[in-house]
This record gives structure tokens, sequence and C-alpha cells, in this order.
């Protein structure tokens, strides 16, 4: 990570009130295609790790039984419970959590989403939180993010290279095989914003870490 967890939590803390005002057309795809993909029943327990204000966590709630959110800001998260609680959604619970430690407690995950938050951990950060989504025992994990489907160009306003540090789309597919997952679906939204969705193959107890 190119900053603390301290340190990024504190900066989107900071711009927290005013972070669902200006999104670009990138991000709503990528936000409409991992709720869209991430297709819980209404048995399935869902984590959304990096949950923010909740785009994710609050769109698919409906469709599920439980949506644990997840993130490194409260103030992200104060945002997420009022919208949540404005919309009288009551099966979504914010809680703080790290990518490599979500915080999930003994719950049994069924999908794990994250929507253009990975992207600020390292590549071996990367790696160990994708490792830690699958130990939590999920069977499909839907990751809509910054990734880089050709060459990097830092002149492009998906990302600051000061504080993020997104991955090539290889790196991501990589990752997911490593832990014992087929990336079924590899979406372009832009050349550096897709949607990876990556299934479970075999029992998961191959997967080290995993229940
Ligand atoms: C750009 S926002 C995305 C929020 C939400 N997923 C969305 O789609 O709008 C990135 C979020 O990732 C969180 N974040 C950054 N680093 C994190 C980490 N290491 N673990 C968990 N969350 C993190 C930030 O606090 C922030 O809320």
């Amino acid at each position: 990570m190119k900053r603390s967890v301290e340190e990024h939590a504190e900066r989107f803390s900071e711009k927290a009130t005013e972070y669902d005002d200006s999104k670009s057309d990138e991000y709503r795809a990528c936000a409409d295609l991992v709720v869209s993909y991430a297709d819980p029943g209404s048995d399935d327990v869902v984590a959304d790790l990096g949950a923010g204000t909740g785009a994710i966590a609050l769109a698919i709630a409906p469709d599920a039984s439980r949506v644990l959110a997840r993130d490194i800001s409260e103030g992200m998260m104060e945002e997420g419970r009022r919208k949540a609680s404005e919309a009288r959604i009551t099966n979504v619970e914010f809680a703080y959590g790290e990518f490599r430690e979500p915080n999930l407690g003994d719950v049994a995950v069924d999908i794990v989403t994250s929507n253009f938050a990975l992207h600020h951990l390292s590549d071996d950060e990367k790696r160990e939180a994708i490792r830690v989504m699958a130990a939590a025992g999920a069977r499909r994990i839907v990751l809509g993010d910054v990734m880089f489907f050709g060459e990097p160009d830092p002149e492009e306003p998906f990302y600051s290279p000061e504080v993020d540090d997104p991955a090539t789309v290889g790196t991501l597919v990589e990752a997911f095989t490593d832990v014992g997952f087929a990336v079924t679906v590899a979406e372009r939204v832009h050349d550096q914003v897709g949607v990876l969705v990556a299934e479970r193959i075999g029992s998961g107890e191959e997967v080290p870490g995993a229940e």
C-alpha cells in the first residue's frame, strides 16, 4: 500500500459526505455489473469488502439474507448506515474490517463482493486479500475495480499513482486461480476498469485456510 490503512481511512472519512455526489459513468457501470453478477439468493450471506457508503451492499440487500459490509473508514460507513436507515434496509451490518482481516466472525459467507477498493493494496497484499476471501468460504467472488486490460496509463483519470496501486487483469486472474477459483467472467468497462467473477471449483478443502 502506498499509504497506511489509517491514512486511507482518514482520506475517505474526510470526503465521505460528498463521496456519492460525483461518480464517473465507468464507476456506475462497474457497480451495476458487480450487483448483477453477485446475484445472491434469499438464503445467501454476502460480505461486501471496502463497502464504503454501501453502493453495493445496499443494492444487494433486498435479494440476500444478510450483508456484512466491511470498511476501514468510519466516516464512509456512517454514511452507509444513514442511507440504510433512510431506505429502511435492516439486513446490512456495517463494521470495521480490513481486506486481510475482514472481521467476519464465524459467519459462513456465500458470496464476496468488492467494488473500487482493492486497488489500494499492493499486488502481494491483493493476493493475500483474495486468499482471505476464499478462506471465508465463498462460492463466488465478484470484483469490480480499476484494473489494467492493457498497459498502465497514469494520464488516465481512473487512479492516482500517489495513493492507488491497481493490478493487471492477469495478476488478479492468477490470484483467484491460485486459491481454487475459476474466473468465469472478465468484463472490460474501460481499458482500466473491469469486473471479474470468480467461482469456486471443487470443495474448497484444497484452499489453504478454507473451512
Ligand atoms: C472508492 S471507495 C469504494 C466504496 C464502495 N465499494 C463503492 O463502490 O462505492 C474505496 C473504499 O475502500 C476502503 N478501503 C481502502 N483501503 C481498504 C482496506 N485496506 N481494507 C478495507 N477497505 C479499504 C475505503 O475506506 C473506501 O471506503
